[in-house]
């Protein structure tokens, strides 16, 4: 097993001294600008000029340099050589994890200033939702069904990311998940490909901006291709075993609207996909990705993932690893070494071709010259720090962490906070925490600049509530995670039973003192993520039993989730009256909390995820086949139903909507044309809010089963208290076609089709159309 790498220690700022050296450098240097001064202006110049440059560049190198440019490094994995002298001779192509700009640009100067050939470094980091300033994780963001909100958010994650020298995310990672035992469920945009897709397109928007090497943008990386979130019993690394139907209908999608909204990169998975792992699998990164989707950009491999080949039981040694996953298609090792180490070997024999060689060094370089790197490849230093957690930054993080909380239960309109409550008990170790509010993959936040749930809370209610606060319990970490470094939830403390019993009988009597009782409950930062895979969905530790003491009690409970996956809800979602996914929210998650519960916000946000009622129902994705209807309602299991605890879409508002007299602009449309569909929507409450209006369709027959429902269309609305609107979706009929197992293509089969719009797949307002030749 592989030890996950932590960013290098930050540098202080005792290296100003340095600093001018370096960017004396910039101006100083005799032999620097060799490379850039035949670049023409990267921004402007055409495929043509870049094609030229790259050409005559490559035409220049040794095998020794070109298989440099094709290693990416991280710092403190064991490196054969320091990391000067790799840049210096040409050696690495690329660094990942280094999160400091002074190191950045200084690395950056020896590459171009003192290698042979001047051909600048890419520095790679994984600004996965948020740089510095931690935005609500991926699937939070995929919850707010709002691409616009997601967008701007990466945009400003890009910001703070590039201000630091980083030109290159490993996001976003777009793999559909179905399993929440899976712990990457919280990185990706949940079950469903329209969904996925939409997030995907507007995460490498936001990601880029308009182009590659816009300025304060970092390029996209796409990843994990492809079928990571189908990994056999949701274990980590496990393979994945997915039929051509799934893997062209569900699991490529969204890899293929990121493409076409122009993702620069690509990585590829570590699992075996049906047998062949996916870093050595040319059907794959060849075959799909280049003949035919046209994908013009650098493949990456994951973190060890050419080594790993052997582990696999697919290659035979580092040299065949190397060879292999050149071969399928992967340009650049990610720290694993074959390259580096065997590579020459392979292309000494022949086994890998000069051609395949130079086309994957190409790509690197075209890659590098799309950014911009070799005409500025520096970041300056004295500039970054002014450019991070700015008020900026932290209102947006706030507005998307309310934009993207989920209202699961709210009986008897326990929420918003009625003013009539001056005392609010404040219970659970989650509510204190700065790190575990950011989230897993947040590796360049600082938990210092999080805003806890008790700070939010006191910020917004001291005025006139008093507000008492009190573990309850703690989340002990009964296992550490390859983040255990990084991250600082807080260690228990509590030691002995009688101490635990004290302080979870406090947290009780606290409750029965106060008004109302918020509980923030939910898994450690480091229970999603990479690694944290969990058997049970059950809230961990003690956390039920408290809860279950605090409803007890009989006063009013609101349940206040920090996590980033479905969990076992299903005694809460008959006895609490009001449940609120937060996910994790983030630096500003605190305020943002406090904005919900106090109602200056109103949730608005739908699961990208249907919630199952007990582990046993995994997988529960709405859009299954139906197959033969037993007799009864709900024979599908002996012991239980067989539907969702809440569907896929499903969400409240403090706000309520009705949706009235659903219309088709026509009841048949040829394939390839768009068809109308329009639906009245109502705010029906006093309050301002958002509703999501979804659109679900069914192919009665087609060459193959046909799922019971797919979303196809969905616009979130904010509509003032009592508006009503009409809503006009564009139903696209490409979007009908599906790759047919039968026919091995894929197409738009005509016929007749059924559909549905409301709040969630359940919606019942119905109408059929036919899609015509
Ligand atoms: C993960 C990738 C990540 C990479 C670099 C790998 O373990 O699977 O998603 O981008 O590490 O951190």
């Amino acid at each position: 097993m592989r030890t996950k790498i932590v960013p290098v220690p930050k540098l202080s700022f005792t290296l100003a001294p340095f600093l001018v050296l370096a960017s004396g450098l910039l101006f100083a240097a005799p032999n620097a600008a060799v490379a850039r001064q035949s670049a023409p202006s990267a921004h402007v110049s055409s495929d043509q000029d870049a094609t030229a440059f790259v050409n005559a560049l490559l035409g220049k190198m040794t095998l020794e340099e070109k298989i440099g440019q094709m290693s990416q490094v991280a710092l403190n994995t064991k490196l054969d050589e320091p990391a000067d002298e790799m840049a210096r001779k040409g050696q690495v192509g690329s660094f990942l994890f280094i999160t400091d700009a002074a190191e950045i640009n200084r690395l950056q100067h020896v590459a171009v200033d003192q290698s042979r050939l001047h051909i600048p470094l890419i520095f790679g980091f994984d600004v996965i939702h948020g740089f510095r300033t931690i935005y609500p994780v991926p699937l939070a963001m995929a919850a707010s069904w709002d691409p616009a909100v997601v967008e701007h958010a990466q945009s400003m994650a890009a910001k703070e990311a590039s201000a630091t020298g980083i030109q290159w995310t490993f996001a976003p990672m777009v793999d559909i998940a179905r399993d929440p035992r899976w712990g990457r469920i919280m990185e990706g945009a949940g079950e469903d490909p329209f969904l996925g897709s939409r997030i995907a397109e507007a995460q490498v928007r936001g990601f880029q901006g308009e182009s590659l090497g816009a300025p304060g943008h970092i390029m996209a990386c796409v990843k994990h291709f492809a079928g990571y979130g189908a990994v056999s019993g949701g274990r980590d690394y496990e393979e994945s075993n997915i039929s051509d139907e799934q893997l062209w209908n569900v699991y490529f999608p969204p890899f293929q609207a990121a493409i076409n909204a122009g993702a620069g990169s690509l990585m590829s998975a570590y699992m075996d996909l049906n047998g062949v792992p996916a870093t050595g699998n040319r059907f794959l990164l060849h075959d799909v990705l280049r003949d035919d989707w046209k994908f013009q950009g650098l493949v990456v491999s994951d973190w060890n993932s050419v080594e790993s080949l052997t582990t696999h039981g697919f290659a035979s040694d580092e040299e065949d690893a190397a060879a292999r996953a050149v071969n399928a298609g992967v340009d650049m090792e990610m720290t694993s070494s074959t390259f580096q180490h065997k590579l020459a070997a392979a292309v000494h024999q022949g086994v890998v071709t000069q051609a395949t060689l130079d086309a994957a060094v190409r790509q690197i370089l075209l890659t590098k010259y799309r950014l911009g790197l070799f005409r500025n490849p520096y970041v300056d230093p004295a500039k970054t720090a002014s450019q991070l957690v700015t008020q900026e930054q932290r209102d947006a993080a706030r507005q998307t962490a309310t934009h993207t909380a989920v209202l699961l239960r709210n009986e008897g309109n326990l929420l918003p906070l009625s003013k009539q409550y001056k005392s609010i008990a404040l219970i659970g170790s989650l509510a204190e925490s700065k790190a575990d509010i950011m989230g897993s993959w947040s590796l360049a936040g600082h938990p210092s600049d999080s805003v806890t749930v008790l700070e939010g809370l006191k910020k917004r209610f001291s005025s006139d509530t008093q507000i008492a606060y009190t573990k309850g319990v703690e989340i002990e970490r009964e296992q550490t995670s390859i983040f255990d470094e990084q991250f600082t939830s807080p260690k228990p403390t509590l030691k002995t039973d009688a101490e635990r019993d004290a302080e979870f009988h406090h947290a009780i009597d606290l409750v029965r003192q106060s008004d109302v009782a918020v509980l923030v409950l939910g898994e450690l930062q480091s229970m999603s993520g990479e690694q944290a895979s969990r058997l049970s969905l059950d809230l961990p530790g003690k956390q039920e039993e408290l809860l279950e003491a605090a409803v007890a009690t009989g006063k009013p409970v609101v349940l206040v989730l920090l996590n980033a996956r479905p969990l076992n809800l299903t005694w809460a979602s008959q006895h609490v009256a009001a449940i609120l996914e937060a996910w994790y929210p983030g630096t500003e998650g605190g305020d943002a909390i406090a904005d919900l519960l106090s109602g200056d916000a109103n949730p608005g946000g739908k699961l990208p995820v249907a919630w199952p009622r007990s582990v046993g129902q995994i997988p529960i994705n709405y859009a299954r086949n139906l197959t033969q209807v037993p007799e009864t309602a709900d024979a599908r299991y002996w012991d239980g139903p067989s539907t969702p605890l809440y569907p896929f879409g499903y969400g409240l508002s403090y706000s309520s909507f009705s949706m009235t007299n659903l219309r088709l602009a026509s009841p048949s449309v040829h394939a390839g044309s768009k068809l109308e569909v329009s639906v009245d929507v109502q705010n029906t409450s006093s309050r301002d809010g958002d509703e999501v209006v979804q659109l679900y369709t069914h192919q009665r027959a087609g060459s193959a089963s046909r799922p019971v429902r797919e979303l196809k269309g969905f616009r979130r609305v904010s509509l003032k208290a009592g508006e009503k609107q009409t809503i006009t979706l564009a139903l696209n009929t490409n979007g009908l076609g599906f790759w047919s197992p039968q026919t091995h293509r894929w197409s738009i089969e005509p016929g007749q089709f059924d559909l549905w719009v409301g709040h969630d797949e359940t919606a019942s307002d119905h109408a059929s159309f036919a899609v015509l030749p």
